[in-house]
């Protein structure tokens, strides 16, 4: 946590209060985006954090873990496998539900994506619940892929101190106060 690069990228983050509805600060990654110094450190960390670690799938959760999944998979050498809201992907798809505020939602793998004992890491820009991450190590687990960590850009302060998720790292790099 010591690292200088982190509070650009913190303050990169834009907060927009009471989106999309009242009483949500909104941690809006498309300002991060935008300035390319944070958005590659972002990336850099990733990197140097996972290369070397033997990972051939780097998992992006829809929508926004495709926003920096695939630059940390190309770094390292993996593939990347997009995670997605159900009914997008075609052929033999598996699914996951998991809770939202109100009601649930699911993600879908294709099936062929991953093989047994793969080691994956899942991405997405923002851990809150973490029920969308629990959905993503399901899915990759069903497969027989082993999930050796899930990283997230920004962590909500619901899981502060709490750094595993479902029994596995749960990497955070900025915590909005
Ligand atoms: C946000 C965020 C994570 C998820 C985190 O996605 O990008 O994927 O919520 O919440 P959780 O830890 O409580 O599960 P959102 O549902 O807004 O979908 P989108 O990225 O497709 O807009």
């Amino acid at each position: 946590k010591g690292d200088p690069r982190l509070q650009g990228i913190s303050q990169a983050i834009r907060v927009v209060p009471h989106f999309p509805k009242p009483g949500i600060m909104f941690q809006d990654i498309t300002t991060l985006l935008l300035d390319h110094k944070a958005f590659k450190d972002t990336v850099d960390i990733f990197v140097d954090r996972y290369r070397g670690m033997n990972i051939s799938v780097v998992a992006g959760v829809e929508a926004r873990g495709f926003m920096f999944g695939p630059s940390i998979a190309l770094s390292i050498g993996a593939k990347f496998v997009p995670l997605r809201k159900p009914r997008k992907l075609p052929g033999e798809v598996i699914s996951e539900a998991y809770d939202l505020e109100y009601g649930t939602d699911c993600l879908e793998m294709q099936i062929d994506a991953v093989k047994t004992g793969e080691r994956a890491l899942v991405i997405d820009d923002l851990v809150a619940t973490g029920g969308t991450l629990s959905a993503a190590i399901r899915l990759l687990e069903r497969m027989g892929a082993e999930v050796v960590e899930c990283a997230c850009v920004v962590g909500l302060r619901e899981v502060k101190g709490q750094r595993r998720l479902d029994g596995k790292p749960l990497y955070i790099l900025v915590e909005p106060r």
